[in-house]
């Protein structure tokens, strides 16, 4: 993963608009700024005052090139009830940096390391240098499935503390979890309501913002199975897209393929696709995990349920399925009819209702 999380003045390089530009919504120089925050889909700038940090008005939208406004309005983060509509008392120690370092320790407000370093996934690593044996250091491949997952969703998440406020202040991190213990008993996941849409939900229970590949994953076949995080993605980094272990199409089919008992069960992989291999519509992550997540404005992430949504979820829970999302110009009624005459799938499941 990468290091979203560095200082301008030993990194100048990491600030990626360019400051000298006018913009109304910026009110802060380079000076101001005491760390960068992202570097994939929008950055974030950091300010200090006294012991804490918090953040500036305005963010950079990486996809678009544009500046935005940054400051989470009430009624949309859970926290947003307990902190004043202010950036500037909104200190990222409990809302923040939990997630975006090592060991940050909420009396002292220091961590050990900034970003995603070794020791969150590894648990504590000095007796594993000073004498490397595999007793004494945490390797999540050897975990049972349950805690190898919780190593990703502590931070791969929204959820909320089990006991807050701690020492009067609200955080938005699991704080006090160790690897290979239990995340349950320090965190839960934000509370959903089937048929409501939420900031955080779908209707339907799938996920509506970013960061939420665990509250995803927890519902699918593939984690009911004992399948993990990183049976996909390698942490410490690969060539693929999302640190993925191969190009997505290529690992979906190291477990699956037509003579697996996985699935897909059709006689070919296009029978299954109804599109031809290597084109729009015919790989995997197309229709079980289409990108309708936000992350900032219309740039979005993929779903991690891994589920096939109708078009007619569309219609009466308002969450987007795959189809039409691809075809734009098509209707939910055009979608449904076609997937009801594709003979291999369930028209009970695939296409119930007429849209
Ligand atoms: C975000 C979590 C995460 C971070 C950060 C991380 N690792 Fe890992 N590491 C894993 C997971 C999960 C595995 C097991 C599966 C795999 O290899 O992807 C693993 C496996 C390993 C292994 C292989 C152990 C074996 O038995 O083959 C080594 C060595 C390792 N990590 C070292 C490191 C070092 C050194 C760092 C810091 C530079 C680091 N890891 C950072 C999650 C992480
Ligand atoms: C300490 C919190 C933390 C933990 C633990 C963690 N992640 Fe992440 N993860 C992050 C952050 C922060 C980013 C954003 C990095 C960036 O912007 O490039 C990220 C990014 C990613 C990405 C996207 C990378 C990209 O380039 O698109 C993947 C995939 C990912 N994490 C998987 C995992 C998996 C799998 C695990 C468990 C083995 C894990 N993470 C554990 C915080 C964490
Ligand atoms: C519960 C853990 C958690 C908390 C709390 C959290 N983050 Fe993150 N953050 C992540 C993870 C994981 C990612 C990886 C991308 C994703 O899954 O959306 C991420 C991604 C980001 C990115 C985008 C990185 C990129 O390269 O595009 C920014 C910016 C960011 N976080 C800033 C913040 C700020 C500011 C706060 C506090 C207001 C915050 N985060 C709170 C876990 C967290
Ligand atoms: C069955 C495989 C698989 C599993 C399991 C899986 N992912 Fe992913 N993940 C993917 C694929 C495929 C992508 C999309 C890559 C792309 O678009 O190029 C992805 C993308 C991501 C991204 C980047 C955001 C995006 O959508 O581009 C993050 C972060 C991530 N996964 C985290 C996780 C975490 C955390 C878990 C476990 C809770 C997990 N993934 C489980 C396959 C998987
Ligand atoms: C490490 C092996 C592994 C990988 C890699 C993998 N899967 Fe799976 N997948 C499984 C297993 C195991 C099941 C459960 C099969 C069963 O028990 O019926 C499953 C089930 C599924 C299901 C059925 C879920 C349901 O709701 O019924 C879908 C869809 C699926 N996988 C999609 C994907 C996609 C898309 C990818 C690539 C991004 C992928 N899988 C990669 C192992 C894997
Ligand atoms: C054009 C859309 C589309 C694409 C592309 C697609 N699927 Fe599916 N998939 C579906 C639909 C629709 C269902 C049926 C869902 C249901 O019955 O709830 C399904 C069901 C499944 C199932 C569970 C039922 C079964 O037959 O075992 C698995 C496993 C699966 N797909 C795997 C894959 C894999 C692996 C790929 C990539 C090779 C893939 N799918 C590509 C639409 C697609
Ligand atoms: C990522 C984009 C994408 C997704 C997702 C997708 N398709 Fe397609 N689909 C295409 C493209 C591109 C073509 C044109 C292929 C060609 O002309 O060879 C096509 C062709 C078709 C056709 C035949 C051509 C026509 O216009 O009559 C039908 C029917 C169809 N798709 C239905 C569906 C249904 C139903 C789903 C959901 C299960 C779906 N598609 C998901 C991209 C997509």
């Amino acid at each position: 993963m990468a290091n979203v999380v560095l200082d301008p003045k030993q990194h100048p390089e990491a600030i990626l608009p360019d400051l000298s530009k006018p913009n109304p919504l910026v009110k802060f120089t380079k000076d101001d700024i005491a760390f960068v925050y992202g570097s994939k889909w929008k950055q974030r700038y950091f300010t200090k005052r006294g012991d804490d940090y918090y953040p500036l008005g305005a963010q950079w939208d990486i996809t678009h090139q544009i500046w935005r406004a940054y400051q989470a309005a009430p009624g949309s983060d859970w926290w947003t009830a307990f902190y004043p509509n202010d950036n500037m008392q909104r200190p990222t120690g409990p809302l923040c940096d939990g997630c975006h370092s090592v060991n940050y320790d909420i009396a002292t407000k220091t961590v050990t390391e900034w970003n995603v370093g070794c020791e969150k996934c590894h648990g504590p690593g000095s007796l594993h240098v000073a004498k490397p044996s595999r007793d004494n250091i945490v390797n999540p491949a050897r975990l049972e499935p349950l805690h190898a997952s919780d190593t990703c969703i502590q931070c791969h998440s929204q959820g909320q503390p089990l006991n807050n406020p701690i020492n009067g202040k609200y955080y938005d991190w699991p704080v006090g979890y160790k690897v290979g213990t239990d995340l349950r008993d320090v965190w839960k996941f934000e509370e959903h309501k089937l048929g409501e849409q939420s900031f955080t939900h779908f209707a339907d229970g799938t996920a509506h913002k970013n960061r939420m590949q665990g509250n995803d994953f927890v519902q699918s076949v593939m984690y009911e199975r004992g399948v993990t995080c990183f049976s996909c993605h390698d942490v410490h980094g690969t060539e693929n897209n999302a640190d993925l272990l191969k190009p997505a199409t290529v690992m979906c089919l190291e477990c699956h393929g037509t003579n697996s008992p996985n699935g897909p069960h059709a006689a070919s992989i296009e029978a299954h696709t109804h599109h031809k291999v290597g084109t729009p519509g015919g790989d995997c992550v197309d229709c079980h995990m289409p990108k309708i997540e936000q992350t900032i404005a219309d740039v979005n992430v993929r779903s991690h349920t891994f589920k096939f949504i109708t078009p007619g979820d569309s219609d009466s829970l308002k969450v987007p399925n795959p189809c039409t999302g691809c075809h734009s110009d098509k209707t939910t009624k055009w979608a449904a009819d076609a997937l009801r005459s594709w003979k291999n799938l369930s028209p009970w499941r695939v296409a119930p209702s007429n849209p």
